[in-house]
């Protein structure tokens, strides 16, 4: 307590400075964390702007083979036979009768599953549902509900067999007996 000219004037009592031992520890982590968050931001950032940029130089492009082949030479195919060398690549049988040729899709009528060419019992038989189709591609077993679709088939200029799967005949609209739908050819 301090004495004025005779009058007592009380002290305001010290504030003890207590100073954390920590404090400036706890300072520095913290400048250290809102750097290291804020690298991360703006590396992730970085990322994203580089995978959209690859995206952008690299675009997803699917690679489907072309609708429209050359399938060699009438004389290459033995009569009556089903050629399956163009299912796989291209989802087309090549059927060659006495009078010509048809080309057929392999996607069965139900739920578009392949078919399986079963030579010894002249069809083709779904491994889905158990439709079957006969080699004309018509529909007799099974839940298929219509026959196999037929592709556009020519000669090309160079006398290949040409093939357009742009250009479809289905035999429940009359189509099989359009032009392109079928190919004469006899040898
Ligand atoms: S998809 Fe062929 S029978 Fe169902």
């Amino acid at each position: 307590m301090a004495e004025i000219k005779g009058s007592r004037v009380a002290e305001k009592p010290a504030i003890p400075l207590v100073r954390s031992p920590l404090r400036g520890e706890v300072s520095r982590r913290g400048f250290f964390s809102v750097l290291g968050l804020g690298w991360a931001v703006f590396t992730a950032a970085s990322a994203g702007a580089l995978g959209a940029m690859g995206r952008f130089m690299f675009p997803n492009v699917l690679y489907e083979p072309p609708q429209d082949f050359k399938a060699g030479f009438p004389e290459e195919y033995a009569v009556d036979q089903v050629d399956e060398r163009f299912k796989a690549a291209y989802g087309v049988w090549l059927v060659r009768e006495p009078k010509g040729f048809y080309a057929l899709s392999t996607t069965c009528t139900h739920l578009g599953c392949t078919p399986n060419w079963l030579g010894s019992e002249g069809k083709f038989k779904c491994p889905c549902h158990g439709s079957g189709f006969i080699k004309s591609g018509v529909n007799i077993e099974g839940p298929a509900p219509r026959p196999l679709e037929r592709y556009k088939i020519g000669l090309a200029e160079d006398g290949q067999i040409q093939i357009d799967k742009n250009t479809k005949y289905q035999k429940e609209k009359g189509q099989w007996t359009m032009d392109g739908s079928y190919l004469n050819f006899t040898a």
